[in-house]
């Protein structure tokens, strides 16, 4: 089990809500879940199977992640180099949103659980996006957790659009050069609400970042895993947690 003390002396690095160095549970994790098509591939299945039981493994790993503590989850489902796949399984996608978030909205809302999105989902088809909003708009004032679904998401895109909001408030005098700070830049991105990423989990044994949260991993823990995603479960995702609670953070201090 980790121990010691917060980053707490004068100039460490710690984020504006004051987050504990060494807490055993992460308040947030964050999982790129990859490896569908090569688990379909193992079985001569199409790569939509591969993806649609990794629509199972995200629902099965939320409920293990709010059990033990977990205050909000991030999923990436959709990067924004995803469109250089074929339509077809672009579209197999987002007919397994549609699914997940017609069959699982009730249970999120009942559990308490607030679904947010990060990157920019308004790209999908506009059923999607309407149905996406309805469910965003639903859970919105639910406090028990919160998952949040990289759809359409890059780190590079969501930086971007951070500076050019900053420009745009300089040139219209709302803004000084100095006043641009690592609050403001975090206020800016699409994760502003969401606590300090603590854990970052990537699956099927790729050790790469993939475009996901650049920012917001500068001092998580990372975790790569040899798992294909579709065999994740809440027993790996225990194992990763315990992983975590082991692991010392330091932030740069002794
Ligand atoms: C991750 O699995 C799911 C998405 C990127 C949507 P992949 O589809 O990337 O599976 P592999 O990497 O081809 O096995
Ligand atoms: C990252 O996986 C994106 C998601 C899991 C949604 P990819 O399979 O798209 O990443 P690369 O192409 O291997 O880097
Ligand atoms: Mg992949």
């Amino acid at each position: 089990m980790a121990a010691g003390a917060g980053p707490g002396a004068s100039g460490a690095p710690r984020h504006a809500d004051g987050v504990a160095a060494n807490q055993s549970v992460p308040r947030h994790v964050a999982i790129i879940m990859d490896g569908n098509g090569r688990w379909a591939k193992a079985r001569g299945l199409p790569r939509a199977a591969g993806h649609k039981q990794g629509a199972e493994a995200a629902r099965k790993v939320l409920r293990a992640a709010g059990e033990a503590g977990v205050e909000c989850l991030t999923l990436y489902a959709f990067s924004s180099e995803n469109w250089r796949r074929p339509e077809t399984e672009i579209n197999d996608l987002m007919g397994l949103l549609r699914f997940y978030i017609q069959h699982e909205l009730d249970a999120l809302h009942k559990e308490g659980i607030r679904l947010r999105i990060i990157g920019d989902h308004t790209a999908f088809k506009p059923d999607v996006v309407a149905m996406i909003d309805r469910a965003t708009a639903k859970t919105a004032g639910n406090t028990r957790m919160t998952l949040a679904v990289a759809l359409n998401y890059g780190a590079r895109n969501e930086l971007v659009k951070a500076v050019q909001g900053f420009a745009a408030a300089a040139a219209e005098g709302r803004l000084a050069a100095e006043e641009i700070d690592e609050a403001r830049i975090e206020a800016a991105l699409d994760t502003a609400d969401l606590p300090p990423l603590d854990l970052l989990i990537r699956t099927s044994g790729e050790c790469r970042l993939s475009n996901f949260l650049l920012w917001q991993a500068a001092y998580a823990e990372l975790l790569f895993v040899d798992t294909l995603w579709p065999d994740f479960d809440g027993d790996a995702l225990h194992a990763a947690l315990a992983e975590f609670a082991a692991r010392e953070r330091r932030y740069g201090g002794l």
